[in-house]
């Protein structure tokens, strides 16, 4: 049996301005994350048990557009292995779907991770990366390719479209809460509404995504100089802007404001938006108290998150 594992992840700052080429930065979330196990078969076919998500079936009977079945579909083609062996595979998850946590990038990044340990096909980083992107696309429409990114690489990431990938030092650690909206969202909505709107008035959108630009700019800045307590604002300030994006939600807006009132120094959604998960910076002695005041505002899980110079430290609590 072979296995493969993949994290989830946020985003910091940038989102959607990012699929428009302006910089954002995401990283990795180690306490959700997708498993996947591919072992021989005695049966024919490739079997794939995702309980799940209440998937238990051969390839073949799958539609080809099926989230699993087109990353199997496009190894197959892409790795060349001839005959394909029969295959069992298990693939279970703990993040959340459509919840901007990256849960179909995780699933194609340890899918594609284990298929090709197993079956001995050489994948280096870049290879998954890039394969994944070609899922994605599939599925989101015009994504930019930072999750796919970040989930590969497993480490805190600069991201610019097209351009350049850098991994950021953190001078200071700082606190994350994250909170669940519960409400499932897909990106590839939420991504086609922000189109439609920077269609119709282009400078408009235009000038608010140089704008999340220079903020992610900042907050990176902030985040080497060790100077986290700059954040706050900075979240405070992109999430208005994705409001008016119109890719907030009531929702969202809620936990954003009990986080402010518990004592958050800043707070936004993070992803695609619409639902799915909202970010806090809070002091450590805070995170307690602010991670509460979400539950109690509505959230459906919590996770509070280290970031630090020594890598990331992180710690759970999961109320369901
Ligand atoms: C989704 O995690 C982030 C978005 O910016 C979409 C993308 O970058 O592909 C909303």
């Amino acid at each position: 049996m072979t296995r493969s594992s993949a994290s989830g992840k946020i985003i910091l700052f940038g989102e959607h301005a990012v699929v428009y080429g302006r910089p954002a930065l995401a990283v990795p979330v180690t306490q959700v994350h997708v498993d996947v196990d591919v072992s021989d078969s005695s049966r024919p076919g490739i079997w794939i048990e995702a309980p799940d998500v209440n998937l238990y079936a051969e390839l073949n009977t799958l539609p080809s557009d099926h989230p699993v079945a087109s990353v199997l579909h496009n190894f197959l083609f892409l790795s060349r292995v001839s005959p394909f062996p029969s295959l069992e595979i298990k693939i279970t998850s703990t993040i959340p779907v459509a919840s901007g946590l990256g849960s179909g990038a995780a699933v194609t990044v340890a899918l594609t991770r284990a298929l090709a340990a197993h079956l001995d096909h050489s994948m280096p980083d870049e290879e998954v990366n890039a394969f994944t992107y070609e899922i994605e696309k599939l599925h989101h429409g015009t994504p930019s390719g930072i999750d796919n990114t970040v989930i590969t690489y497993a480490k805190p990431v600069y991201f610019v479209k097209d351009q350049s990938v850098e991994m950021f030092k953190v001078g200071q650690a700082f606190t994350l809460v994250i909170a669940d909206t519960g409400i499932s969202a897909p990106t590839k909505e939420s991504v086609g509404d922000v189109r439609r709107l920077w269609m119709n008035d282009r400078a408009r959108w235009e000038s608010v995504f140089d704008r999340i630009g220079d903020i992610s700019l900042t907050a990176r800045r902030a985040i080497e100089a060790g100077k986290p307590e700059l954040l706050g604002e900075l979240m405070n300030e992109n999430h208005a802007l994705l409001q008016t994006l119109t890719v907030s939600s009531p929702e969202l807006d809620g936990l954003v404001q009990a986080a402010r009132t518990a004592g958050a120094p800043g707070a936004k959604l993070s992803g695609g938006g619409r639902g799915g998960n909202m970010i806090a910076l809070v002091e450590p002695e805070m995170a307690e108290t602010v991670s509460l005041a979400l539950q109690e505002a509505g959230a459906r899980s919590t996770i509070i998150t280290q970031i630090s110079c020594n890598g990331l430290r992180r710690y759970c609590r999961i109320w369901q």
